[in-house]
């Protein structure tokens, strides 16, 4: 399966879902190449810091994505793609090689107008792939909020799956991306836990 993670806006938890989903899916004994199609290269800086190794990341920020995803997926069950802000041309490559694409979104007013504009990517790309399949994740979510709610409804009007499985605001994200690692080494804590359910639903998906 091919998990494209994009946002046309930067910040919203690309990267961070990208090495997570990675790390979750090669825990479960998957083959997984991580690919950063992000020129700011920052799941390949992250790799560099990592403690060990059990899945492969390439960087390759190139808008020719489609074309070689076959040929970079063959040895892999599962590929994961960190995509961008910004570069729209890249953005439409990245889809066009994804099975699934996810849109993080935080839960601020912003966030939704600018994953509007990520849908419209998609909804483009679908005219000439059907197939590829589309979801929105609310991540940095602060319980029991009345924003965190909001959000959920205001994404519905985007008509696009919501998954019900939100990732919370959580240190322990930051904390481990600087030290090369990820939430997964805490088996037990919120963060690992969001991501478990999170990566479960996003494979229920397909
Ligand atoms: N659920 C979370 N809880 C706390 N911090 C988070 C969470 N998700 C992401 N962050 C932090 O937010 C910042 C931005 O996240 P990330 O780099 O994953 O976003 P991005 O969409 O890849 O950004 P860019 O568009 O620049 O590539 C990082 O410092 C990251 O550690
Ligand atoms: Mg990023």
């Amino acid at each position: 399966m091919i998990y494209a993670f994009l946002n046309q806006k930067g910040g919203v938890g690309k990267t961070t879902l990208s090495i997570h989903t990675a790390a979750e899916l090669s825990g479960r004994g998957r083959r997984v190449l991580l690919i950063d199609a992000d020129p700011q290269g920052s799941s390949l800086a992250w790799s560099n810091y990592r403690e060990k190794a059990n899945f492969t990341v390439v960087g390759m920020p190139k808008a020719t994505i489609h074309k070689e995803i076959d040929l970079l997926a063959q040895d892999y069950d599962d590929v994961v793609i960190d995509g961008p802000p910004r570069v729209t041309e890249l953005a439409r490559s990245i889809i066009l090689s994804a099975d699934i694409v996810v849109i993080p979104v935080q839960p601020s007013p912003m966030d939704v107008w600018a994953a509007a504009e990520t849908v419209d990517l998609v909804r483009e790309a679908q005219v000439y792939k059907p197939e590829i399949k589309c979801c929105l994740v609310i991540n940095r979510k602060i319980t029991n909020t009345a924003i965190g709610r909001d959000v959920r409804d205001a994404l519905a009007e985007l008509e696009v799956p919501v998954l019900k499985n939100d990732i919370g605001q959580r240190v322990a994200f930051a904390e481990s991306a600087a030290s090369g690692s990820t939430v997964l080494n805490q088996k037990l804590s919120k963060a690992a836990r969001e991501i478990i359910k999170f990566v479960n639903e996003l494979r229920r998906l397909k």
